[in-house]
């Protein structure tokens, strides 16, 4: 079954108050909902009543207080008809159901999870705990009386404000919370069970004071500084920012271990994983603090972009998700604390749009990224929506200006609050609000695929001039027919060696466009899409000489960034080594004392294989493994001095501290580590261990550990063991230790990587319904290790269909994101290929696919 974007209809009843009475029972949980009903939008006299209900017991159904036997039950719907008055006024509906929480691995609706109880409801979720109009333009006030055994779940939680507690007969207990604002059923959310928090008060810009809480298992509470620190910082940076305050008089964010994605953004319940709570020095990477502090500030975020402004329906999901992350990356680049900070988290947030964004937005599940169709909307919570929402998002500020962007927020607030809107409301409120057409970049939103931007440059001497023209074309695919061209905001500047000073903003919208600039006193570089302005790919033949300029000069940071990868690519893909030009060029850039740490560490980290793929027309994994591990071990050999000289420099004192200087400082430390264990893995490999055992904190400890185990070393294996026993009983950090053995690259003498695997998914802490373990072993092998995954024999492959085929009863949601794994298949040499589509048809040939990895392998096959 497939959903359209255009065959949107408005509900045809709605519901004013919702009351819910939830008596907590893992084996049966009985919930009894209380509806105001009244007619909606598209209301016509006399049509039926259509609940969605997903794996639920029905048990009675009263309309206005009177038993009520007009209605149907299919396995997806409760359809009530002969309402009273034709339904024409607001009734009471009254419905008891029961569901199974222990027995919910889906971990969609309500589960259980280490004997405590959570929800997840979006996208569909609320379905699976009552009969309900679950979709996000019918939304209501909310209150919800949570029952259960006091012993067993002393802690009951909900939406909005504690209303009252009461003691039960026979060792039960209730809570009742009432939400003061109107929601959706996706940002319904309980909690129940064993359950401590910190708690602080602060003071927002009103005066207000409001409490805010982290709710964890007791022995984590001391992991939960950090996220408070966080959240603090999120409340005052969007005040600061956009002038939006906490509307509730309190905030809870609860950590569970069992949980689909990162975290959920239920109004004024946050719900995360632990992965994205819980910190300690010793237990948590910088990389992992990094994370926290941004999902942390996004699912804040989304209070305002998303839950006080929702989405009309889900193909608008970008409205809410690409502009709250784009909130959360600007507020982590304002976190960093530094111009050349910022510069850093922007090539962080490009890389990781090139590697995973583009081909996503190249494969058979290319969307824009407000999708037209879908068959199971969970596949559709994609780096596309996300991520390069995120960079349309970018794309608003870019041509409008920050003061601008706000101007249009501020109207989009001003008339939008309390509804659910679509992403053309987005635009329209930014385009008003500056008094602009936006009526082009309306594309963005329609049509899929990287579009390409071709320069072509002139310099006439004589008249000082210089010329350059931009041919722009739409990718074609499946998803994009017409092919408009899109409205393209590139930054620009010509460096020359006198500085003349020529920037400009270009707005590219025609498919070809002609710029001169007068003045240019020499022939320039030109430094185009500075800062990535525009999620594009640019096709421009830079000579080398060019590039090395922007490499060791550039003043845009991305830029140089940029030019030092694109040499590299260039090298790398032409079996090339790096000449002696380049190895100047990364030896002046290494020994430059003016220039951060963090950035060094991202101008010497090659591209990675998935971008790589990306510039081939048929990808041979093993052979461009090959010449990028050879480019690789030439820069470490190469300047084996200066790496062994920043191993000493970038020795961090004091206590440990995850700021962003510092996270610079050791990750520019142990990539020089890294560098040495490639270059002289004797010599270096005893230093590896004796960081590795004395390290105060868990970057270090394991990004020593990652060096021993990556490059081979004799010593891995000890430490490897020294590791579990160490971490035993710290769930994060033995989902750490799988993730390092599943991705370890191809080692000369050793096992390979798919017999650990196979061997690891055996260990006894391994749990195949535990999302983030089954991340660590099963997708950390099959999508973030390519050089072992890609074998011609066609292994990893049946490992991969038998892994999905495993996962998908349990849960859908993570096999198809497992299935994702062979999206590419068309695009690898024939020998791999044919492999691929043997290990498709095979998952494809299973009868009782869930919808959810049914749409990802049959569009694999299809396009
Ligand atoms: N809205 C959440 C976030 O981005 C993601 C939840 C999606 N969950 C799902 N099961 N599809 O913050
Ligand atoms: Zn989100």
């Amino acid at each position: 079954q497939s959903f359209r974007r255009l065959e949107y209809c408005a509900p045809n009843y709605t519901f004013a108050q919702v009351g819910l009475d939830i008596a907590l029972d893992p084996a049966r949980t009985i919930v009894k909902s209380r509806l105001e009903v009244l007619p909606g939008a598209s209301h016509e006299a006399g049509s039926p009543l259509v609940l969605q209900g997903h794996e639920l017991e029905f048990v009675s159904l009263r309309i206005n207080g009177e038993a009520h036997r007009q209605f149907e039950l299919t396995p997806e719907t409760l359809i009530i008809h002969a309402l009273p008055n034709e339904g024409k006024q607001s009734f009471i509906v009254e419905i008891i159901c029961v569901c199974v929480p222990e027995k919910n691995t889906s971990l969609m609706g309500l589960y259980v999870s280490n004997g405590n109880f959570f929800t997840q409801c979006e996208a569909e979720g609320f379905r699976k705990i009552t009969y309900f109009l679950d979709r996000p333009d019918v939304m209501a006030r909310y209150h919800v009386t949570l029952r259960a055994r006091e012993a067993e779940y002393p802690v009951l939680l909900s939406n909005g404000n504690l209303i009252s507690t009461e003691k039960l007969p026979n060792g039960w207990h209730s809570a009742v919370w009432e939400d003061p604002f109107l929601k959706p059923s996706y940002l319904f959310a309980l909690v129940a069970g064993k359950l401590e928090c910190i708690e602080e008060t602060i003071t927002t810009s009103s005066g207000a004071k409001k409490l805010l809480q982290i709710w964890v298992e007791p022995h984590d509470l001391k992991k939960t500084r950090h996220a408070m620190d966080s959240l603090i910082a999120s409340i005052h940076w969007d005040e600061k920012r956009y002038g939006l305050e906490l509307d509730l008089e309190r905030f809870m964010i609860v950590a569970v271990g069992d949980f689909n994605m990162g975290a959920m953004e239920n109004k004024g319940l946050n719900i995360f994983n632990t992965k994205y709570v819980l910190a300690r020095p010793e237990t948590a990477t910088d990389a992992d603090f990094a994370n926290i502090e941004s999902v942390v500030a996004h699912e804040y975020f989304h209070n305002w972009t998303g839950n006080r402004v929702t989405c009309r329906d889900w193909f608008q999901l970008s409205l809410k998700e690409g502009l709250t992350v784009f909130r959360d990356q600007e507020f982590s680049a304002d976190q960093m604390g530094s111009e050349s900070g910022r510069a850093v988290k922007r090539i962080e947030d490009v890389r990781l749009l090139r590697q995973l964004q583009f081909p996503e937005d190249a494969g058979p599940m290319a969307h824009p990224i407000r999708p037209d169709e879908y068959q199971e909307i969970n596949n559709f919570y994609t780096v596309t929506v996300y991520e390069k929402g995120a960079e349309v998002v970018r794309m608003y500020q870019t041509l409008l200006g920050v003061d601008g962007f706000r101007k249009g927020m501020d109207l989009y607030f001003q008339r939008h609050d309390g509804q659910a809107v679509t992403c053309d409301d987005f635009l329209f409120a930014m385009a008003d609000a500056n008094g602009r057409d936006l009526s082009q970049f309306k594309n963005w939103y329609s049509q899929a695929g990287t579009p390409k931007v071709r320069v072509e440059e002139s310099y006439d001497a004589d008249k000082r001039q210089y010329q350059v023209t931009l041919r722009q074309s739409p990718a074609v695919n499946a998803a994009n027919k017409d092919g408009k061209p899109f409205h393209i905001p590139l930054k620009m500047r010509l460096l020359t060696p006198a500085d003349d000073r020529v920037e400009a903003l270009l707005e590219l919208t025609q498919d070809q466009q002609t710029w001169n600039f007068d003045d240019v006193t020499s022939r320039p570089v030109l430094s185009i899409n500075r800062s990535f302005s525009a999620p594009i790919n640019l096709d421009f033949n830079q000579s080398e000489a060019d590039l090395l300029t922007m490499f060791s000069s550039d003043d845009d940071a991305f830029n140089r960034w940029e030019a030092g990868q694109k040499l590299a690519m260039q090298m790398i893909l032409g079996n090339r080594l790096p000449d002696a030009a380049l190895i100047e060029a990364y030896r002046n850039l290494l020994t430059d004392p003016d220039l951060d740490p963090a950035f060094k560490e991202l101008a010497l980290t090659l591209p990675a294989e998935a971008y790589l793929y990306e510039q081939c027309a048929s990808v041979d994994p093993q052979k461009i493994y090959a010449a990028r591990r050879a480019f690789r071990h030439a820069i470490a050999s190469e300047l084996r001095i200066e790496w062994a000289a920043l191993y000493q420099q970038m020795q961090t004192s004091g206590p440990f501290s995850p700021d962003a200087a510092s996270a610079g400082k050791r990750a520019l430390k142990n990539l020089a580590l890294s560098m040495l264990l490639e270059a002289d893995p004797l010599i270096w490999a005893p230093m590896a261990v004796n960081q590795y055992q004395n390290a105060d904190n868990m970057t270090d400890r394991y990004a020593a550990l990652a060096g021993l185990v990556i490059h081979g070393s004799k010593s891995a294996a000890a430490c490897l063991e020294d590791f579990y026993i160490r971490f035993a009983d710290d769930a994060l950090v033995i989902d750490k230790w799988f993730a390092l053995q599943s991705s370890r690259p191809p080692v000369a003498n050793a096992e390979s990587t798919l017999s650990d695997v196979k061997r690891l998914r055996e260990h006894e802490a391994f749990k195949m319904n535990n999302p983030n373990r089954v991340r660590s072993v099963i997708h950390a092998f099959c999508m973030s290790n390519p050089a072992s995954f890609h074998q011609v024999d066609g292994s990893g492959y049946a490992f991969w269909a038998e892994s999905v085929l495993a996962l998908d009863p349990i849960n859908p949601q993570i096999a198809a994101r497992l299935a994702r794994g062979l999206d590419r298949w068309r695009h690898f040499a024939p020998i791999y290929q044919e492999q691929m589509l043997a290990a498709l048809k095979r998952v494809a040939a299973c009868e009782t696919l869930s919808a959810d990895v049914k749409e990802v392998v049959s569009k694999a096959l299809e396009n």
